[in-house]
């Protein structure tokens, strides 16, 4: 694979972008008996509200869990779009980070959203603000755009596409063999595995999530020599070199399945550590590494784990159901926007998905 600076097509952000980083977020601290009255009351909430609970596979266990046990759903940012909208729920409570609950207000504006707190934001969004990207995509009038999920309202509403990673090389794939040039936005390193994968003419915007990110390609390599029967997980969204050393690259769904369905009994896996309770389900018995973000003479910022996705818990989630504050609003002339390109994702998706049950691929 080529290196990211020596592609013709990237190009960097119109300034650099700066942003806090939340510090990373300890584990709940609860008293005696706290978490199970939190989690018997969230139950009897949700009943009570009619809402069902949505969460990523990034989020604490605990709110996987009660998504579980209570008819709810945890999944990728691709399946929690679809799911809001298949459930007949009146309010949806989306754990994980703030693009995930206005992409659900976005395709059920008629449903009460709720989060349990929103200022859980994501590296990509923030990198990526509506009012640098639009004058960016006005300046590149000849190109399709196609944004990642990982971004506003605002921005999925100048785009002509949405992708998640799990259809990101896909749709790359079908709109290259339509002659169609992109844009592709924010994370660069999604898109220069998309660019490879595809041959997609794509210019790319600099953004990247500090999670994956904090890789490391050679502390990796020491790690896969200690243990050379494990197979290397990695989702897309990490630097170029640490792709280079996967046995699967994929999104999060597909890495769950990966680790059910190699034969392997140990895994290295680079992306949220959060994802990990997920796959040793879906892999009972297999064990599982965390690949290494502190290389030699680096520090991690994220240490493997999301510092947004971790303010998602049980105490804001019982309030958020008791009192009903942290609603997603979009504006409505955006949200129709938005809707054009995200929903053209999902039909996409379904075709797909069709068409491979079809052709039993
Ligand atoms: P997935 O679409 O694979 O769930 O990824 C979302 C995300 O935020 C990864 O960092
Ligand atoms: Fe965003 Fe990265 Fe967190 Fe995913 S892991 S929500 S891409 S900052």
């Amino acid at each position: 694979m080529k290196a990211q600076t020596s592609h013709p097509n990237a190009v960097p952000a119109p300034r650099p972008q700066q942003f806090p980083l939340p510090g990373s977020t300890p584990e709940p601290d609860y008293a005696p008996g706290e978490r199970d009255a939190l989690i018997a009351r969230i139950k009897r909430l949700l009943i009570e509200q009619d809402a069902v609970l949505v969460a990523h596979y990034y989020t604490h266990e605990d709110l996987q869990r009660i998504a579980d046990e209570t008819g709810g759903y945890v999944s990728d940012s691709l399946d929690m779009a679809r799911f809001g909208n298949q459930h007949p729920a009146t309010t949806l409570v989306v754990a994980g980070v703030r693009f995930m609950g206005e992409t659900a207000k976005i395709l059920n504006p008629e449903k009460r959203v709720l989060m349990p707190t929103l200022e859980a934001e994501c590296s990509l969004d923030l990198s990526c603000p509506a009012e640098d990207f639009i004058p960016f995509c006005d300046a590149h009038p000849d190109r399709t755009v196609v944004v990642y999920a990982n971004t506003s309202a605002a921005v999925k509403a100048r785009a002509d596409w949405v992708v998640t990673s799990s259809i990101a090389v896909d749709v790359a794939k079908y709109l290259a063999e339509r002659g169609e040039k992109l844009i592709w936005a924010p994370d660069r390193h999604l898109g220069q595995y998309v660019q490879e994968i595809s041959g997609a003419d794509m210019l790319l915007w600099k953004g990247g999530c500090v999670v994956h990110e904090a890789f490391k390609a050679e502390a990796l390599k020491a790690l896969m020599k200690q243990h050379p029967e494990a197979a290397v997980l990695v989702h897309p969204e990490s630097p170029e070199p640490v792709i280079a050393l996967a046995d699967v690259v994929g999104s999060t769904t597909q890495l769950i399945k990966a680790a059910h369905d190699l034969p392997n009994t140990l895994f290295i896996v680079a992306t949220d550590n959060g994802i990990l309770y997920k796959m040793r389900q879906a892999a009972p018995g297999k064990k599982f590494l965390e690949a290494p973000t502190v290389g030699v003479g680096a520090t991690c910022v994220s240490c493997a784990h999301c510092p947004w996705m971790a303010m998602n818990d049980l105490r804001n989630l019982a309030e958020v159901l008791e009192t009903g504050v942290n609603e997603i609003h979009v504006d409505e002339a955006i949200r129709v926007k938005a809707l054009r390109s995200t929903q053209r994702m999902i039909d996409f998706a379904k075709e797909r998905t069709a068409a491979k049950k079809v052709s039993g691929d």
